[in-house]
């Protein structure tokens, strides 16, 4: 197949790439390279999508697949259906579990109410409102699947994990735990909790563009609780003198500890009105071929990036060990 990802230079995006090159297709992106490189043997194209037009350059020619993850910007995803949409022969929206307007039920399926989409334009932010961020992908939902019908192939990816993860999310408990010691973590034996490998679901995104699966998919894994995987994590690749020491929410939330991502946060940790978000039933993507590497392969893999980076790097999410401290007295 000819290949085009719409970014290509990070995390997800970069994953769809390097795994189409490794699936033997011709591989095309298009990004502004500042995030980083696209990989090696794939084609980049200069572009940056917030000056209209950007990508005229493309216009006319055939893809087979197209896979875009634009992130709250409407008018992206309008110019790129405008461009490649007719000549497109299976195009790929990577959207997010935060398009439901319910957060809080478990065992939702991907036809659940959605928010309202937002089709006026929105700042961007590393940090978005979630609530804009989901409606803005609603909306870009909607056009992809108005301009190409049943060639459209909608995932809402849940937590992604995975080496190269710009969000240090995932990446704090290897890192963490392979340091060893008493380990804070929260006291939450019932949280849900999912999460795909960025690798999985980018292969599942090449294999359905090979297919021609359409549909709107979640694309996170199967269900499970957050202590099962931080379990698992510490017995891939725990030090020897470890222990997790659980800390009860209330006491974290007294601590100025957030839940789930930035800083000064214990990352994955969900409050009880977002269970829903971690625990969706997602017998419809695992029956059409979505399969998740076992947790030791994605924890050994991120623990490696995670030591390549440095340990001591600033990190978006996660305690500092003067953070910590004071929650193991
Ligand atoms: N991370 C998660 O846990 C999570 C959860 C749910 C859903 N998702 C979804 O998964 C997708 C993640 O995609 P990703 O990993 O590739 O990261 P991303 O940050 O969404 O995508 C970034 C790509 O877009 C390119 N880009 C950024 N600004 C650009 C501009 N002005 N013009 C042209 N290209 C631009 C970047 O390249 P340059 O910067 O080099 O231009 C990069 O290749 C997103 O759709 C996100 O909403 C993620």
């Amino acid at each position: 197949m000819r290949v085009l990802v719409l970014g290509g230079t990070v995390f997800l995006s970069r994953a769809v790439a390097a795994a189409a090159l490794a699936r033997g297709h011709e591989v095309w992106c298009v990004a502004r390279g500042a995030s980083g490189s696209a990989p090696d043997g794939a084609r980049l194209v200069v572009a940056d999508r917030d000056r209209p037009g950007a990508l005229d350059e493309l216009r006319g020619e055939r893809f087979d697949a197209v896979v875009d993850v634009a992130t709250m910007s409407l008018p992206w995803v309008a110019d790129a259906l405008d461009a490649l949409a007719e000549k497109a022969g299976h195009w790929t929206f990577v959207s997010t579990i935060n398009v439901y307007a319910d957060a809080a039920t478990r065992g939702q399926r991907a036809d659940a109410p959605l928010l309202a989409p937002r089709t006026e334009p929105t700042e961007r932010s590393d940090t978005p409102d979630p609530d804009v961020y989901g409606g803005v992908k609603v909306a870009s939902e909607n056009a992809v699947r108005a301009a190409l019908g049943e060639r459209a192939f909608v995932v809402r990816g849940g937590l992604l994990a995975g080496p190269g993860d710009p969000h240090d999310r995932f990446g704090y408990w290897p890192a963490r735990m392979a340091t060893g010691g008493r380990v804070v973590v929260p006291d939450v034996p019932d949280q849900p909790f999912q999460y795909a490998d960025a690798r999985d679901l980018a292969d599942w995104i090449v294999s359905a563009g090979e297919r021609g699966l359409a549909g709107t998919f979640d694309g996170t894994g199967p269900r499970g609780t957050l202590a099962a995987v931080l379990e698992g994590i510490a017995s891939s690749v725990g030090a020897a003198d470890l222990s997790l020491v659980p800390v009860p929410p209330e006491d974290l939330l007294a601590a100025g500890v957030r839940p789930w991502a930035g800083p000064k946060s214990l990352p994955l940790w969900l409050p009880t009105t977002h269970y829903g978000m971690a625990d969706r039933d997602t017998e419809a993507s695992l029956a059409a071929g979505l399969e998740i590497r076992p947790l030791a392969d994605t924890a050994a893999d991120v623990l490696a990036d995670e030591r390549s980076l440095g340990p001591n790097r600033p990190r978006k999410a996660g305690l500092t060990p003067e953070e910590e401290a004071p929650l193991l007295q």
